[in-house]
């Protein structure tokens, strides 16, 4: 069918074309942002989940309710590099000069600014923030990170009520932000909702997102919910097939939508690949049949490989990629890393070290101790796809 109309854009990130299935994350949030504009406690939510599953379109549609709600949002991505302060810092300083543009802080704003300029001077690796102010000393330049973001909160949650608005921050793969940095933005945080004040953070990441501990743990608990976004369920899967195509006036047949379910899992991002194949392959014009989805199969499959999957191997060492096929041999995960060792005829220390940079790449996640399992859903056919035999990769003896 006409290429052109094709509604299902696999696009990472992109808002879907129906966004099904996370009706209570989204309800819960909205209800969030409005309770704390009231003054009252609001939880918000740090999502997690494996790639592909639809925490960033999540955290989008979170800053589409703060938008609506009249809040001030800013969106973060983390990268490898794990940095989080001076992201942080550049966040606040697009939420000032966009609060001031609109409200007219006046002096205050230069406050603020002010504040957030001690901070960023005080940060260890000095990236001072390009703000034309003088450093305001004493509420974030402590140099304890906790007690820095707890000003920061706790100032720009003052200036947000005081122009009766609110502020949310986005943050996106929170997995790469490492434990003591993770806490000291919950204790920050903490501050300013002990204070009532509007202005939270929600967060997404893999499932191998730095688990808290002691009291940075008790207060996420107060501050944030913690969701498992997973695959699609029950009838979700078909609704995300089925709504697009029929905005277009196509139908699936039946047969057609329960294999595609069968082969992407209910997975989200591959429901949307297999979708968009089959609608390219689908002669129509108003029906997508099973013989359509059977030949567009290895169309979709081959892309997966080449795109979602394969940008996630691009930078393994031999080691790391005979690992991983070891590991999709013993799949369904999760599985033990003995195991793993066994299998490639080596010592579980002696893979210590490859193992750690796969967790580092977070190409895989340690569910449990001395477990591991993949971030990627269905990696372990791909796996199976890219090298066929175990024998490649571990030679026997
Ligand atoms: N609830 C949903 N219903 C339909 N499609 C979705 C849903 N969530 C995500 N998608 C689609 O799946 C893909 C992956 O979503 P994304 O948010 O990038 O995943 P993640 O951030 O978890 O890796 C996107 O193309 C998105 O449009
Ligand atoms: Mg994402």
């Amino acid at each position: 069918m006409d290429p052109v109309r094709n509604p299902y854009s696999p696009g990472a990130g992109t808002r879907p074309p129906a966004l099904v299935g996370r009706e209570r994350e989204i309800d819960a949030m909205d209800i969030a942002l409005q309770r704390l504009l009231l003054g009252r406690d609001g939880r918000s939510e740090m999502l997690t989940g494996l790639r592909g599953v639809g925490k960033t379109v999540l955290l989008n549609e979170f800053e589409h309710l703060a938008d609506a709600r009249g809040y001030f949002h800013e969106h973060i991505e983390v990268s490898e590099d794990g940095e989080l302060p001076p992201r942080l810092a550049a966040a606040f300083r697009r939420v000032l000069l966009s609060m001031d543009a609109r409200r007219r802080i006046g002096e205050r704003v230069h406050r603020a600014l002010g504040i957030l300029k001690a901070f960023t001077i005080r940060l260890p690796d000095g990236v001072e923030l390009n703000i034309d102010v003088d450093p305001v000393h004493g509420p974030a330049d402590s140099g304890d990170l906790a007690t820095d973001l707890a000003g920061l909160f706790v100032e720009l949650g003052e200036v947000a009520r005081d122009h009766g608005t609110g502020v949310l921050i986005t943050i996106d793969e929170l997995h790469y932000v490492k434990l003591a940095t993770l806490e000291a933005l919950v204790m920050g945080l903490h501050r300013a909702t002990q204070l009532a004040l509007p202005i939270t953070v929600a967060g997404a990441g893999l499932p191998s997102l730095a688990t808290l501990t002691g009291e940075a743990k008790s207060y996420a608990e107060r501050i944030f919910t913690f969701p498992i976004i997973g695959s699609l369920t029950g009838d979700q899967p078909l609704e995300a097939l089925e709504v697009p195509a029929a905005d277009e006036e196509v139908r699936w047949a039946p047969e057609a939508l329960t294999r595609v379910v069968e082969v992407t899992g209910g997975y989200p991002y591959f429901l949307q690949e297999f979708g968009k194949q089959a609608w390219d392959v689908a002669e129509g014009p108003h029906l997508i049949t099973l013989d359509d989805v059977e030949r567009s199969i290895p169309v979709a499959t081959a892309e997966l490989d080449d795109g979602f999957f394969r940008v996630r191997t691009g930078r393994t060492s031999d080691p790391e990629r005979a690992y991983l096929r070891a590991m999709a041999e013993l799949c369904p995960g999760p599985v033990r890393s003995v195991e793993v060792a066994e299998l490639l005829g080596k010592k579980a220390t002696a893979l210590g070290p490859t193992r750690d940079g796969l967790l580092k790449k977070a190409l895989c996640f340690s569910p449990r101790w001395g477990e591991i399992d993949f971030t990627v859903p269905m990696f372990d056919a791909f796996m199976k796809r890219w090298i066929p035999e175990l024998s490649a990769v571990a030679p026997a003896g």
